[in-house]
């Protein structure tokens, strides 16, 4: 559950801090990559060179490295999580988190992040149960975050009573059982189409259009986080796979795309077809680069490309699932439902590059969506992983009733 997981782990100054050589050792074993971040008053309790060395990665504890002045983003390293998980977590880190105390690196990051977070709690039996630790513990919960509960047991202050942080096995028992509640695309096997396709003219020049193939990207790792078997075929693109487990396949034309497609079709039980494919290749392709002096008035002729979105929806059985795009200018709730319509999609997603956040080349997008069954879901301009999110919910909905 936890390979290839991006695991940012979050270590405060209380004495549990020591189990955290455990607490790496067990995630890296698991297959997480992870990234600690002390608080300066952690580096009392263990060494940084530690857990640096146990989890493979320089330990960030200060705004900046002070040796180098690189500066640490806070804003980065909460993008790139796949969770935070806060152990050991004392009363002072819990109330910065609770209220917003953001004067330090490890509280800064908490703020930024998107991913769900782990709160290990560990202190002393009568600072856990004082009115402002349980006031900020159900603070945390009431802004999602889960709570690890500490176990009863001799406290270091040889007190015994509730307050000693989760062993290291069950916190990692914790997080194996949430993304396995996230795994509902497991079993289930995803084709994606992205990017755009490239038609050449000639040996040097092509038609193609500014598609950068991100939100397809978006989609192909949002299935494959969520357990799906991904293959996805991309247009050419300047973009890093999503996820090491997804089945890449590079294609530079539409006729090229559109025969990759139908090969891993009865294989699929969902279709996104995301990609923006040309209409037309060029029927004179020139064998040689076309010269400015010897052609004066050159003329391309075009001939129509296949529309792969349609040639899926008419080979489509009924166990399967297909979702298309719909980039508009004009008109746009009413193109999208005929091309829901002409291609046999169970449901559509629209863009319009009239909205600012929408449509290529960036980082955000704004979409509606209309089903087979007469709905519209309307989105908020959002990054193009979060309108993944939100494709991919609707997605899991119509596998869950096939
Ligand atoms: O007809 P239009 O190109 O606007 O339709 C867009 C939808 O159809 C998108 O889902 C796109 O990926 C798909 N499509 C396709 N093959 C084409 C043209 C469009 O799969 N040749």
């Amino acid at each position: 559950m936890l390979k290839g997981k991006h695991i940012i782990l979050g270590i405060t100054g209380g004495i549990a801090a020591y189990k955290c050589a455990t607490l790496t050792r067990l995630l890296v074993k698991a297959g997480a990559e992870v990234q600690v971040i002390m608080t300066p008053n952690a580096k009392q309790f263990i060494q940084p060179l530690t857990l640096s060395t146990l989890s493979g990665k320089p330990v960030i504890s200060e705004f900046f490295t002070a040796n180098t002045g690189q500066w640490n983003s806070h804003v980065d390293l909460g993008l790139w999580a796949d969770a935070l998980v806060i152990a050991p977590a004392t009363a002072s880190t819990i109330g910065k988190m609770a209220n917003g105390v953001a004067d330090n690196m490890l509280v800064t990051t908490y703020l930024s992040a998107k991913a769900p977070v782990f709160v290990a709690p560990a202190m002393d039996l009568d600072m856990m149960r004082h009115p402002s630790t349980v006031r900020n513990l159900d603070l945390l919960r009431s802004y999602g975050n889960h709570i690890i509960e500490p176990a009863e047991g001799e406290l270091a202050s040889h007190l015994i009573g509730k307050g000693r942080m989760e062993e290291p096995e069950n916190i990692v028992k914790a997080l194996e059982d949430f993304f396995k509640g996230q795994m509902d695309l497991q079993g289930k096997h995803v084709l994606i189409t992205a990017g755009p396709t490239v038609e050449k003219i000639d040996p040097v020049r092509f038609i193609s259009n500014f598609s950068s193939g991100k939100m397809g990207f978006a989609l192909a790792g949002e299935c494959c986080r969520r357990g799906a078997q991904v293959t996805l075929v991309a247009g050419p693109v300047s973009l890093k796979t999503p996820d090491s487990h997804i089945d890449r396949i590079d294609v530079t034309t539409a006729v090229e795309m559109h025969d990759a497609v139908m090969e891993a079709l009865p294989q699929a039980d969902a279709v996104i077809l995301c990609a923006a494919v040309a209409d037309y290749r060029v029927a004179n392709v020139a064998d040689t680069k076309i010269k400015r002096e010897k052609t004066q008035n050159p003329v391309i002729e075009l001939t129509p490309n296949p529309d792969i979105a349609r040639a899926v929806g008419q080979a489509k059985r009924a166990d399967q699932v297909t979702v298309g795009f719909a980039l508009e200018t004009d008109n746009e709730g009413a193109n999208a439902q005929g091309k829901l319509e002409r291609k046999n999609l169970n449901f559509i997603v629209m863009n319009s590059l009239r909205d600012p956040g929408a449509g290529f080349q960036v980082e955000t997008n704004k979409v509606t969506i209309f089903t087979d069954k007469g709905e519209m879901i309307e989105g908020e301009c959002k990054s193009k992983l979060d309108v993944a999110c939100d494709i991919v919910d609707v997605l899991q909905k119509y596998l869950s009733e096939k």
